[in-house]
């Protein structure tokens, strides 16, 4: 481990000195957990905050079209024949994003962990089981399923799918893998501390997953298996449809190298990312990035141009990640509400954003990609997103769809 030199040479290289402030008067533990942190963390993420305005610079876009709902429906049985073949022969994997903090929800444990039932518990991770289950009893095949965690709720996940034997998934099947953590800092740019001894760091976005997997050694696993397409899904979206063999069937028709599950926008102003191009390559355009003509532009048959939004259910190629992986992901600086220690040394807890984080984020990969397959899903039946406690995306809506789609709850 670096010793106090080195770590003050790093702090002081990047302007954080204060981080070291209470060094001297720390016990050995929590020295090393402090040296610990400073080696581990890492500060050139801090940079992006000096082009603040002018990070993630945008290229030229233009409308994507997608297979929709009608073309799914009638190519049905032949995308479900392809897909289902592809997942007896394990060709197909799952990867559950599960490292967010999911602060808006406001539940302290992972979300996963939360019960989304009224008459019965029903945990958001049992509801995403049960539906990879669906696909595993249609085909008769286990799949993959890999979970990324972070480091603040790795022993929560971990600990509380044993308790409950994964839901009925089989073990075998389930593997584990840490994301990385960045730091987080005020307004000015200042690291913010979460004792004397511990820099605030959180988890570094769901971008990093891939790599993250890699770094666990869960390549080999990946590769031993013959998986060839990794269906990327989030935490919470409890209508959500996991290795969806219609969807890995109508990818692999297709030839195109990526997939995107959308949905059509509910209205031009839907705060959602929608998939488009960007100069000539797949691409997420963020709600708040688009322009009023494009928000308002009509194709030819009198619909939204920018019609698709991503309810983040991506389809990955392994060789092209493969390709992809050491290639950096820009990097978003997001406001938060980060607890901290003040000059009196107290924890606050703030109520609204007092800094910021830096994530990258898994839609900057679909990027990456020389095409993708935008395939249209009926939001009712497929979007059900828990991000807060009451209103929009929320538990009380995720409960009705869930009963409307004839879910048990
Ligand atoms: P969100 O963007 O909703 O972030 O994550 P979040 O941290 O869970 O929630 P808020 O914003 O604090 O309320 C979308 C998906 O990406 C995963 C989440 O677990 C969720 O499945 N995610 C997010 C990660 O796996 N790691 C991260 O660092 C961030």
């Amino acid at each position: 481990m670096i010793d106090r030199e080195k770590a003050l040479s790093i702090v002081t290289e990047y302007g954080q000195e204060h981080i070291m402030k209470y060094f001297d008067e720390l016990s050995e533990e929590e020295k090393n957990e402090l040296l610990g942190q400073i080696e581990i963390t890492d500060f050139s993420v801090l940079s992006n905050l000096d082009d603040k305005a002018n990070n993630n610079k945008r290229g030229v876009f233009e409308p994507l079209g997608a297979v929709t709902i009608d073309d799914i429906a009638a190519n049905s049985s032949e995308y479900k024949e392809i897909g289902i073949e592809a997942i007896r022969a394990g060709k197909a994997a799952a990867v559950l994003l599960a490292g967010g903090q999911g602060t808006r929800l406001g539940f302290d444990k992972p979300k996963g962990m939360f019960s989304i039932g009224v008459e019965q518990e029903l945990y958001i991770f049992q509801c995403l089981i049960n539906n990879l289950m669906y696909v595993v009893k249609l085909t008769g095949a286990w799949i993959p399923l890999y979970i990324m965690t972070s480091e603040k709720n790795n022993k929560d996940t971990v600990d509380f799918l044993k308790e409950k034997n994964y839901f009925g998934y089989d073990p075998e099947y389930i593997r584990f893998f840490i994301q990385d953590m960045a730091p987080s800092v005020d307004f000015d740019g200042k690291i913010l501390m979460e004792s004397r001894s511990r820099i605030s760091l959180s988890p570094n976005g769901n971008g990093g997953w891939f790599s993250s997997l890699v770094r666990a050694g869960l390549l080999d696993d990946i590769r031993n298996r013959g998986v060839e397409w990794i269906n990327v899904f989030a935490v919470d979206n409890v209508l959500q449809r996991i290795a969806d063999p219609s969807f890995i069937g109508a990818v692999i028709k297709s030839g195109l190298q990526s997939g995107s599950k959308v949905v059509s926008k509910a209205a031009p102003e839907e705060k959602v990312g929608v998939l488009c191009l960007e100069d000539g390559k797949p691409s997420i355009v963020e709600y708040y990035e688009m322009t009023r003509e494009m928000i308002t532009l009509l194709n030819e048959k009198g619909e939204l141009a920018y019609k698709y939004g991503v309810i983040l259910n991506y389809l990955f190629n392994v060789a092209k990640l493969e390709e992809i992986c050491d290639r950096k992901l820009p990097v978003h600086i997001v406001d938060k509400k980060i607890p901290y220690m003040n000059e009196n040394g107290d924890l606050v807890i703030p109520t609204s954003p007092n800094g910021y984080k830096f994530e990258t984020l898994v839609l900057d990969m679909v990027h990456m990609q020389d095409s993708c397959l935008a395939y249209e899903v009926v939001r009712e039946k497929e979007f059900a997103p828990v991000k807060n406690a009451t209103g929009v995306d929320s538990v009380e809506s995720a409960r009705e769809l869930l009963k409307a789609n004839g879910v048990k709850i």
